[in-house]
């Protein structure tokens, strides 16, 4: 099933978007660490290469991806010229603290009362822009909700007088590859009723086999012989006794691997390395 997903609003959202990255000195660009590919969109990023801005890439969920796999994404970024990486859990208090110091040395010319530090902060939906920003600004002016693309006006905020901070909309885009939309829809950065979840569960199911077969068999009993996606969900629905008419209920199975995966029962997980 090719995926279709792209609201009118984003639309205007990317036009305003583009507006805005003008006046700014420097981008936050919030990666999910799970998936720092997919969740990069590549309209933000052509944006900002033309514009020559430099950019913060912040891996937001850091405490669900695996600590291996996040160092060596750090490191690439380290290497880009203008550009930082800094992996955070935006609920962590003593994580959050350290992003603005990040900031600031990127734009070690801006950050004065005449010369405010204009930062853009940018993200697909449901990656943890509001609660990032909640916990930027410490009170709740977003509404942090687990359904994608709640922020939809974009909005000005100071942080105190020598750092402005703008916020923008979860940004989509276009024609996305089917690998990448199943891998964003596993993250749950694409709203449930734009995509079938035992699909999903399957493109999951196949990373997860190749990559952490450990967590997989900890979680839900080590597989006896050699096993695809498919046989992955069987053998999930039989190890949880998931049963529909006589046979095992793989559409429940799915939902099973795809919550534990969310949620981070099933372990630390990236799905995405520097390499691909
Ligand atoms: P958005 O503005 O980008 O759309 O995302 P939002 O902040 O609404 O966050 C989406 C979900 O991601 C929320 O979960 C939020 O708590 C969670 N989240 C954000 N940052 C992090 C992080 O660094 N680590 C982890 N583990 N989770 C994060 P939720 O299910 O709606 O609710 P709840 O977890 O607050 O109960």
């Amino acid at each position: 099933m090719p995926f279709t997903w792209f609201p009118g609003h984003m639309l205007a959202a990317r036009t305003k978007a583009a507006e805005a990255m003008r006046m700014t000195d420097l981008v936050i660009e919030v990666l999910d660490a799970r998936v720092p590919l997919s969740s990069c969109n590549p309209t933000v990023e052509s944006l900002r290469r033309a514009g020559q801005k430099p950019a913060l890439k912040l891996l937001i969920k850091a405490d669900l991806a695996d600590p291996e796999q996040t160092r060596p994404w750090l490191k690439r970024y380290a290497a880009e010229g203008g550009v930082q990486g800094l992996a955070v859990n935006a609920k962590k208090a003593s994580d959050v603290e350290r992003i603005l110091p990040a900031c600031r040395a990127l734009r070690p010319d801006r950050g004065t009362a005449a010369k405010p530090l204009r930062m853009m902060i940018l993200g697909i939906p449901n990656v943890g822009k509001s609660t990032l920003m909640n916990a930027l600004l410490k009170r709740s002016l977003a509404r942090v909700g687990d359904e994608p693309a709640i922020t939809k006006v974009q909005m000005l905020h100071k942080l105190g007088p020598d750092m402005v901070l703008i916020d923008t909309p979860g940004l989509s885009w276009p024609a996305m590859e089917q690998e990448t939309a199943m891998k964003l829809a596993a993250t749950h950065s694409i709203g449930r009723a734009a995509y079938d979840e035992e699909e999903v569960a399957l493109t999951l199911g196949r990373i997860l086999l190749r990559r952490y077969p450990g967590l997989l068999a900890a979680r839900f009993g080590v597989f006896s012989r050699p096993c695809d996606e498919h046989g992955l969900l069987a053998f999930i629905a039989a190890s949880r006794h998931l049963m529909k008419a006589g046979a095992p209920d793989l559409a429940r199975a799915a939902t099973t691997l795809l919550n534990d995966f969310r949620s981070g029962a099933l372990g630390r997980i990236t799905l995405e390395t520097v390499d691909d």
